[in-house]
Parts: structure tokens; C-alpha cells; sequence
């Protein structure tokens, strides 16, 4: 044992000292490459910015406390793939701020709702749950096909995104409003819902593709 190492055993304040440099060190080199990563993670293919429409629906979704009952992550799990479809991947939600994922679930969860019902079904369904599924007790929002969309209020949410980095162009922005005119809250969130899980990987080539590719979105087996 060399003549250093003891002097550092026996000096109880320069040992706490060494101790916390060698702690701050293994903690940067696991921390600072994830850190990286996080922001490596690429798009799905076709996976873009919500258009005007499916942005004021999902601003709505929010508003309206949606997620409080419904999660948005299919995780690894063979009877969750069953039901949903294709688990959850990091690369579907790199647009989603605040991410849905979620894990509580009084109601089924979304992430792969999209294109399960037509229009018209989730028309009577957010207006009347109990008129397509008797035995619902989620809430009715009644005032959603009366309101009309604000399309001030969805140029301004496209402005901020843009600002944070999502790739909005600026002729989306002046055309938000306008893309939104005469839409009621009810056909945003609709058209929001319709696009739920629309990148998702399908099929059994497509699946194990996307599995080499990305990464599963969150804790995938952390139960809530
Ligand atoms: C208090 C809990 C609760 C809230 C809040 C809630 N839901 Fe639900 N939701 C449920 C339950 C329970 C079901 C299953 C029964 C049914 O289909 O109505 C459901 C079903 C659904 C379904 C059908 C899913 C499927 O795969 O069959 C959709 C779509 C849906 N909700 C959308 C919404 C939207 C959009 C909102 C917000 C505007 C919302 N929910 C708010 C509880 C809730």
C-alpha cells in the first residue's frame, strides 16, 4: 500500500472530499450520455406536428382533463399489445408536449384509438357516452359541439412549439386560424382522437423494424 493511499486513509475530511470528486464523476459519465440520447430521439417515419385541427383537439383533450382517466402508452406487455396493438415507442411522442403517456386508467387507454370507431361514433360518444356504451360512467362534454375552435388560441400554441423547436413553417402558423374557421371543439377533438396511434408500426415486419430502431417510450413495465 503506498505512502498516499494511507495518508488519505487517515484523514477522515480529505477521504470525504476524495470520496465525493470519485461519486461526481461515475454519476456525470451515466448521466451526461442519457442526457444526449434524450435529445437523439428521432421522429417515427411520417410522424410531424400536429396539424392545426388535431392540435387545438389535443389543447382540448387536455382542458378538459381527458387524461385523468385514459393513458396514452401501450407498454411491452403481451396482453397489453393484444388489446392496443404495437407497445408505445419514444419516437410517436417527440411532438407531445406535455406527453400523455400516463398510466392511469379508468377508461381504456388511446394510444392506438385512432381509426377503431368512425366519426360518428365518437361524435355520440363524447356528447352521450351512456347512448353507445350503456354501462360508461365516463363523463358527457355536451358543450364541446357548440364551442366553436379559437383559432387565436391554436396560432398562439403553434407559436410557442415553434419556439421550443418543433418544426412548424411559418405559412402553418398564418394559416392555423384559418384552417380552424368554422370547426366546432368537438370536430378537434375528434380529429385529434382519429389520429391517435396513426404511426404506429403494423404488422409483425413492421414491429420488429421499429423494435431494432426505437426504444419503448418510458419505464415500459412500470405498472401505475
Ligand atoms: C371519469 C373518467 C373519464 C374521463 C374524464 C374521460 N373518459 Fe373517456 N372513457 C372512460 C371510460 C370508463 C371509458 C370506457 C367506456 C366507454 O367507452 O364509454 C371511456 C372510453 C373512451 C373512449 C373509447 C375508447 C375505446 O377504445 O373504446 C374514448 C375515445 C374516450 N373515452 C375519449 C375521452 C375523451 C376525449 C375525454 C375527454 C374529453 C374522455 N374520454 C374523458 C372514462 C373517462
Amino acid at each position: 500500500m503506498g505512502l498516499g493511499h494511507e495518508k488519505i486513509e487517515k484523514n477522515v475530511g480529505l477521504l470525504a472530499v476524495l470520496t465525493a470528486v470519485a461519486v461526481s464523476l461515475g454519476g456525470l459519465a451515466e448521466i451526461v450520455p442519457l442526457m444526449y440520447q434524450a435529445e437523439a430521439i428521432e421522429p417515427l417515419p411520417g410522424v410531424e406536428p400536429y396539424p392545426a385541427l388535431e392540435l387545438a383537439g389535443r389543447d382540448i383533450y387536455i382542458r378538459e382533463g381527458c387524461y385523468n382517466c385514459h393513458s396514452q402508452m401501450v407498454r411491452t406487455l403481451r396482453f397489453e399489445t393484444e388489446r392496443y396493438g404495437h407497445y408505445s415507442l419514444a419516437g410517436e411522442s417527440v411532438y407531445d408536449r406535455p406527453f400523455q403517456w400516463g398510466s392511469k386508467r379508468t377508461g381504456p387507454d388511446l394510444a392506438r384509438v385512432g381509426g377503431r370507431y368512425s366519426d360518428d361514433w365518437h361524435r355520440v360518444h363524447l356528447v352521450d357516452p351512456r347512448a353507445v356504451v350503456p354501462e360508461s360512467n365516463m363523463p358527457a362534454f355536451p358543450w364541446l359541439q357548440t364551442t366553436p375552435v379559437d383559432g387565436a388560441q391554436v396560432t398562439v400554441s403553434m407559436q410557442a412549439l415553434q419556439h421550443l423547436g418543433d418544426p412548424y413553417t411559418d405559412e402553418q402558423i398564418e394559416q392555423a386560424a384559418s384552417d380552424v374557421r368554422g370547426k366546432t371543439e368537438l370536430d378537434a377533438v375528434v380529429a385529434y382522437l382519429q389520429g391517435l396511434g396513426r404511426h404506429a408500426p403494423r404488422g409483425a415486419a413492421a414491429a420488429s423494424e421499429a423494435a431494432a430502431a426505437a426504444e419503448p417510450a418510458g419505464n415500459p413495465s412500470g405498472e401505475g
